[in-house]
């Protein structure tokens, strides 16, 4: 029973094994004494080792772009000659060449599982029955770069046991040459416990010997913090484990690479692993995300998805060349996160031209409102910036304000820079709503819309509507339009939204629009997303909460389970809530980080509950207990371990529209922390 939510990567345990056979391979290999020249497999004299500095190669002076099998075919059949051939055609046909994706790269499982009598690795002849060199002539021959793929191991990743460089660096990176390889991915797995420096280096050494410029791109998975020691020695490294199609695996990955910023430049990239965009287990707007941030990020863009099979919307993302540019930037400066709270992220990235691109990312669930400022993203005092937005092609100026409404798990990325010319440009307009509105079904609810000019010239017949999903109505209960909204101004309008009788509870969409007419005289129109959110008013009398629906519930590992413990990963794989031997019936299962939240409208007086450690943790695992009652904090445990009983907790909670109730890691990380809220009823 693990629970560790950080997976380990890909060999990251197999591939430790240490001891002994490390010694004796690197007794027979030559890998411990790099200097004697030899036949295959060992060195050549240092005098003949190319440049120390890998930039003065040339190579990598922007982040790599280009294409890698790896996460659209992994090892299936479909990644062969015919696959590699035809992602270089459209690489041409499609303008992506042009638009700067440059290598096209095979991963694991191109090689037959042995070498041959020579030691030289072999082309599995299904799936490259003309070789290796026969697709890299052809990559070659449009204009674009080959790369390839093995492991810093006896063997590569896959089970099937592909053959690894490990004390064949030399021969193997000669024969890489031969075949006019021009970018070497080289993984982890199997490296039976050898020092990844000295692997690392001994295959630059190798590839610098060959006199080919080769891009080496590292992929230990960030084991060894490779961003402290690499910079010589790879021009890209993997950060972390490997990123799977899926909006939780991107945001982690994510978040463990944004604060890695200091270590990236010109030749030497963190590589927080290849583009998911297109394969299909993301929204668009989560895809954008994730370019978006890669982008700002200064990461490496390999497309990661079979482009013979992608829609017109994978096509936009991968080739919006203005997004491209920020990540391609020759000062090559990583960006680094400005703010970060309550899932409003704000990271920036300074630019060549002095200027700075502004990610308003927002991770969580609902539309939020993600603001800063120029001078709090370090430019310079002006009286006018030029805003251009990267997705929308949109240009405009502000005094100073750079926001926007964000969909939930959106981004809106910005350039922003200092420009004499501002008044050329429309006043951007900035649409917003506040808050999270709340009704029960049936129901009104109440919203105020903003419309706001944030530059120095005036916008003019400025109206602003609101529409809901079939069946709903927005009145305006104030002013919905204004002849002229001056630079600084805001036109706010309350509405009175009714959600139709027997409408299920959950989140809906609204969309609010502004229409006005710029100084330039273009009749403009934005929006913005409002989320509301519908409820049901809780039962009078005492209630289980395990028995009532959740407005939202987040969890550090799996789904919130209901009268079961925790579990794993999975939906509905607890246990009976056990606290300290005692069972309990009735309950919610959770894991640090938690966070469940319940409407109580204003009609309910109390909380209580057993709390404590799930038995199921073992004798591992701290947390704590917190109960909110609106933006008030009602009730707390300490830090509870599991060798205490379940310990009560009670909370007035008299007048609350939403109690909430909170399980934080006692400190200590999130490991182990399967909590329980046992017996946990709300008063109405
Ligand atoms: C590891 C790497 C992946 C991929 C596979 C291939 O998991 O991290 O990117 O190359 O190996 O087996």
């Amino acid at each position: 029973m693990r629970h560790l939510p950080v997976r380990t990567p890909p060999g990251g345990v197999a591939g430790r094994v240490v001891g002994a056979l490390a010694a004796a391979l690197l007794a027979t290999t030559g890998l411990a004494a790099p200097a004697a020249a030899h036949s295959d497999g060992t060195p050549p004299s240092p005098a003949t080792a190319a440049p120390a500095d890998p930039l003065a190669e040339g190579l990598a002076p922007t982040p790599p772009m280009g294409f890698n099998n790896w996460n659209s075919t992994h090892c299936r059949a479909d990644f062969n000659e015919a696959m590699i051939k035809g992602i270089a055609d459209i690489f041409v046909e499609k303008g992506l060449k042009e638009a700067g994706y440059e290598y096209v790269n095979l991963d694991d499982c191109w090689a037959k599982p042995q070498r041959d009598a020579d030691g030289k690795l072999v082309p599995d002849p299904v799936r490259f029955p003309n070789g290796i060199k026969a697709v890299a002539d052809y990559v070659h021959s449009k204009g674009l770069k080959f790369g390839i793929y093995t492991s810093a191991g006896t063997k590569t990743c896959n089970p099937a046991g592909f053959p690894g460089g490990l004390g064949h660096e030399y021969s193997d990176a000669k024969q890489f040459a031969d075949w006019g390889v021009d970018y070497l991915k080289y993984d982890n797995c199997n490296n039976l416990g050898v020092d990844a420096k000295l692997r690392y280096k001994t295959m630059r050494d190798a590839l610098r010997a060959t006199g080919r410029p080769i891009v080496h791109s590292i992929c230990e998975w960030g084991e060894n913090r490779p961003w402290e020691w690499a910079a010589d020695v790879g021009h890209l490294w993997r950060t972390t484990g490997d990123i799977s199609d899926s909006w939780g695996s991107m945001l982690s990955i994510m978040k463990q690479n944004l604060p890695l910023a200091p270590y990236a430049g010109p030749g030497h990239w963190n590589d927080p692993d290849m583009l998911e965009v297109g394969n299909g287990g993301m929204t668009d707007t989560e895809y954008r995300t994730h370019f978006s941030m890669w982008s700002v990020m200064a990461a490496p863009l390999l497309i990661g998805s079979d482009l013979r099979k992608a829609t017109p919307e994978t096509f936009e993302i991968l080739g919006n060349r203005e997004v491209i540019a920020v990540d391609q930037d020759r000062l090559g400066k990583q960006g680094a996160v400005l703010s970060s709270e309550g899932g409003r992220w704000v990271v920036t990235k300074e630019m060549a031209d002095g200027g700075r691109t502004v990610a308003l990312f927002n991770e969580s669930g609902s539309p939020q409102r993600i603001a800063t400022t120029a001078e709090a993203v370090g430019l310079p005092d002006a009286p006018g910036y030029r805003m251009r937005d990267l997705w929308q092609h949109r240009s405009s100026h502000t005094t100073g304000t750079i926001s926007a409404t964000v969909p939930a798990h959106g981004t809106v990325l910005l350039r922003v820079a200092p420009d004499e010319k501002w008044a050329g440009l429309p006043p951007a307009v900035e649409l917003t709503a506040d808050g999270s509105p709340t009704a029960e079904e049936g129901r009104t609810a109440g919203i105020v819309s903003t419309v706001a000019d944030l530059g120095r010239t005036p916008v003019r017949d400025v109206s602003v509507s609101l529409a809901g999903p079939a069946g709903w109505t927005a009145v305006p209960a104030s002013r919905p339009s204004v002849p002229v909204l001056q630079g600084g101004a805001r036109l706010r309008t309350e509405w009175k939204v009714s959600v139709p009788d027997g409408t299920d509870p959950g989140t809906y969409d609204l969309a609010l629009t502004a229409k006005y007419r710029t100084p330039q005289g273009d009749r403009t129109a934005v929006t913005a997303p409002v989320g509301v959110r519908v409820v049901v008013a809780p039962p009078a009398g005492v209630s289980q909460l395990s028995d009532l629906g959740w407005m939202s519930a987040a969890n550090g590992w799996g789904p919130v389970e209901k009268d079961r413990s925790n579990g794993e990963s999975g939906a509905g794989d607890g246990r009976p809530i056990t606290i300290g031997g005692q069972a309990f019936a009735k309950g919610l299962g959770v894991h640090a980080a938690s966070t469940v939240e319940y409407y109580a409208g204003g009609k309910c007086s109390g909380v209580t509950a057993r709390v404590g450690l799930d038995d199921e943790a073992g004798l591992r695992g701290t947390v704590a207990f917190e109960i909110w009652a609106d933006g008030r904090k009602a009730a707390s445990t300490g830090t509870l371990t599991n060798v205490m009983p379940s310990q009560p907790i009670s909370a007035d909670v008299s007048g609350a529209q939403v109690v909430r109730l909170v399980v934080t890691d006692g400190g200590d990380g999130i490991d182990y922390d399967h909590a329980d809220w046992a017996d946990a009823k709300l008063s109405c």
